[in-house]
């Protein structure tokens, strides 16, 4: 597959390893792009994109409006928590509402599993999926994959440890889906009562005993306990889960010194991640958010712009 035509990102199940692998060398040109002195192409002027943000966000956010505006494209500033929402207006109104304005693209994050796919039934515009309650969360997968990329070249074969609350997580899906086409191998780490209640058909391997796999990992991927989707307590305390599930100075020091700690933020520092920790060489973080801008830029590019099937990057960078 090809990404000529494609409309939508969703889900990072609708990207095969040619669709990523062509998102990712385009996210380079864009790279290249955000180093200039002026970091600006006119790739996507005329278009017009619009938020909708229906939980909050900080890097997420900010991270679409920047890529918007490098590309010259125009945005609407819509906010949810200002907006007719408040006066009970429902989601499809506010979409036909908002394309009745004439957009090229919605960004949208909402609480709900399957929000984003509803909207295209709605609207002309392409959709582009900014997380799906603990659904999906792809351009969050595309800026991990780009980073693990820059650091190791091919993923063929790399193991990825993803720790922490996978249950509730839309990144450690997308992330499983993500990796797992690049040909890594994905290792899940967590108490069962913070892993899906089922996990046929993920392509993983499971340990509870995080300290059995630290010898053998090439990227250890921290997530946040979401407590604001956890219905009960799913561990006894976080000072027990820090214990048993963090990656702690002593957990970090066994790590191969080639490794990548990589985490999606907001980090809670001393409950997944100790704050040393977090702020070792190793620890990728920061690059992560500044790659995300750069992938965003693609995916936009992509799905906006010219479509075109193989990207010229002179087009690009013009
Ligand atoms: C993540 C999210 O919102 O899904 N954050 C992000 O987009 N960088 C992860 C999280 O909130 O824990």
């Amino acid at each position: 597959m090809k990404t000529r035509g494609v409309r939508h990102l969703l889900s990072m199940a609708d990207l095969d390893r040619d669709a990523i692998e062509q998102l990712l060398n385009l996210t380079e040109s864009f790279a290249e792009v955000s180093e200039r002195s002026i970091p600006k192409v006119p790739a996507l002027r005329g278009k017009t994109l619009a938020w909708l943000f229906y939980e909050d966000s900080t890097r997420t956010r900010l991270s679409f409006e920047t890529a918007a505006k490098r590309l010259s494209a125009d945005t609407m500033n819509f906010s949810v928590s200002s907006s007719s929402v408040n006066k009970g207006e429902s989601l499809r109104d506010t979409v036909e509402t908002l394309s009745a304005m004439g957009i090229d693209g919605i960004v949208v994050r909402h609480g709900s599993a399957g929000v984003p796919q509803q909207i295209t039934q709605w609207t002309e515009a392409s959709v582009i999926n900014a997380g799906d309650g603990s659904h999906q969360h792809p351009t969050q997968s595309l800026l991990d994959l780009y980073t693990a990329r820059s650091h190791f070249g091919d993923l063929d074969g790399r193991r990825i440890t993803i720790v922490g609350d996978i249950r509730h997580s839309r990144v450690a899906r997308s992330n499983v889906l993500g990796f797992a086409t690049m040909g890594a191998t994905v290792t899940l780490v967590a108490p069962p009562s913070l892993l899906p209640p089922s996990l046929e058909g993920w392509p993983v391997e499971v340990e509870h005993d995080l300290d059995a796999v630290l010898e053998s990992t090439d990227i250890c991927y921290l997530l946040r306990m979401q407590l604001e989707r956890q219905k009960q307590a799913v561990v006894p305390s976080l000072r027990e889960f820090h214990h048993e599930y963090g990656l702690t100075v002593a957990r970090a020091n066994r790590l191969p010194t080639d490794s990548l700690i990589m985490h999606p933020g907001p980090m809670n520092r001393g409950v997944e991640i100790s704050g040393e920790v977090a702020d070792r060489p190793q620890s990728v973080v920061t690059e992560q958010v500044a790659n995300g801008v750069s992938v965003r830029m693609a995916v936009l590019f992509l799905l906006l712009g010219s479509g075109l099937d193989v990207v010229d990057d002179r087009r690009v960078a013009a």
